[in-house]
């Protein structure tokens, strides 16, 4: 069999590009070398590279979180290139990316999801507006970011200020959220025409941790993490219908993790990410080995539904 030409992307430009060379590694020896040829490129310096030896790859893996990358400016550049890849398409991943438009989506599927308001700069010298809306406490974040930077969850109405100025400073759209108060549970989704619901995780950040933030998600033993989750039967197959239905209604392709709350017996969505973290002990990987895919296996699959 002829082996595959991969091109490996990670690295990047983002405020995440740690987290994806750290999976990038992790990725290329777990990619079974009798049947791939893997190639690094580092989208912050390899762009010109990556063109020019464009005819010479069969495929590409991307693993960048964030912009440039998850936001569907790589799918672009492949899409120019010829070059198919895992994953989620332009539109899917800019629509994802930007968690305004993918709460709009939502919504518009039926799906619930906290109460939120677009933020201004004005609102950081006039909270009121903030407070009288959603209450305390709230959750602030820049709209189109990842692995919990530039959040803060206000407890007072001095923290929605200070968390502004923060989120303000990261992304030009900053959006505050009710916040829900429950169980944070994810659910990955798997295949292009026909999709699978993988067993959903559930996360629970250590006691030093307020909520699921970086040091909580990519510290070793920072939370804890159960999968299966230990939900109810109905809850449970509730949350992977929505993994589902976020799936179809933010246009993505190929696999995605949506993070979700439960909160008595409502399900809240928060967000799809496009390019899930991918170690052996990240989220979706967790999803899928419980279905019966290890981590080579998983990788085997997501780059066959790449070149379907
Ligand atoms: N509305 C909310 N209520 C309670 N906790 C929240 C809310 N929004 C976010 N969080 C917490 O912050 C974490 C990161 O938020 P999320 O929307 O998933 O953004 P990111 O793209 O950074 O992962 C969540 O995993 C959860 O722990
Ligand atoms: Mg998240």
């Amino acid at each position: 069999m002829k082996k595959i030409q991969l091109a490996l992307l990670a690295g990047g430009k983002s405020g995440e590009r740690e987290v994806s060379l750290k999976g990038a590694e992790e990725v290329a020896k777990a990619l079974d070398p009798r049947k791939y040829v893997v190639k690094r490129y580092d989208p912050a310096t390899d762009l010109a590279k990556l063109a020019t030896e464009a005819d010479s790859l069969d495929a590409a893996f991307i693993l960048l979180h964030g912009p440039f990358g998850e936001d569907g400016t790589v799918q672009g550049f492949l899409d120019l290139l010829s070059i198919p890849y895992q994953g989620s398409g332009v539109l899917g991943s800019a629509i994802a990316m930007d968690k305004n438009l993918s709460k709009i989506l939502y919504r518009n599927a039926g799906l619930k999801v906290p109460q939120w308001y677009m933020a201004s700069k004005e609102d950081i010298d006039n909270t009121g507006n903030i407070l009288g809306q959603l209450g305390l406490p709230l959750v602030i974040k820049p709209a189109r970011q990842g692995s919990s930077l530039g959040m803060t969850i206000a407890r007072s109405e001095d923290d929605i200020a200070e968390g502004l100025k923060k989120a303000f400073g990261i992304d030009r759209q900053v959006m505050v959220e009710e916040f829900i108060a429950g169980r944070e549970i994810t659910g990955g989704v798997i295949g292009n025409e026909e999709l699978t619901a993988l067993p959903l995780v559930e996360i629970i950040p250590g006691d030093a941790y307020e909520f699921f933030d970086y040091e909580a998600k990519y510290q070793p033993g920072a939370s804890k993490e159960i999968c299966p989750a230990d939900l109810e039967a109905a809850i449970t197959i509730r949350a992977q219908n929505y993994a589902l239905a976020a799936h179809r209604a933010l246009q993505l392709w190929g696999y995605s993790r949506t993070d979700m709350i439960v909160s008595g017996d409502d399900i809240y969505l928060l967000e799809t990410n496009t390019i899930p973290g991918m170690t052996p002990t990240s989220l979706l990987p967790q999803g899928a080995a419980a279905a019966g895919f290890d981590f080579p296996a998983l990788l085997d699959r997501l780059i066959e539904l790449a070149l379907e």
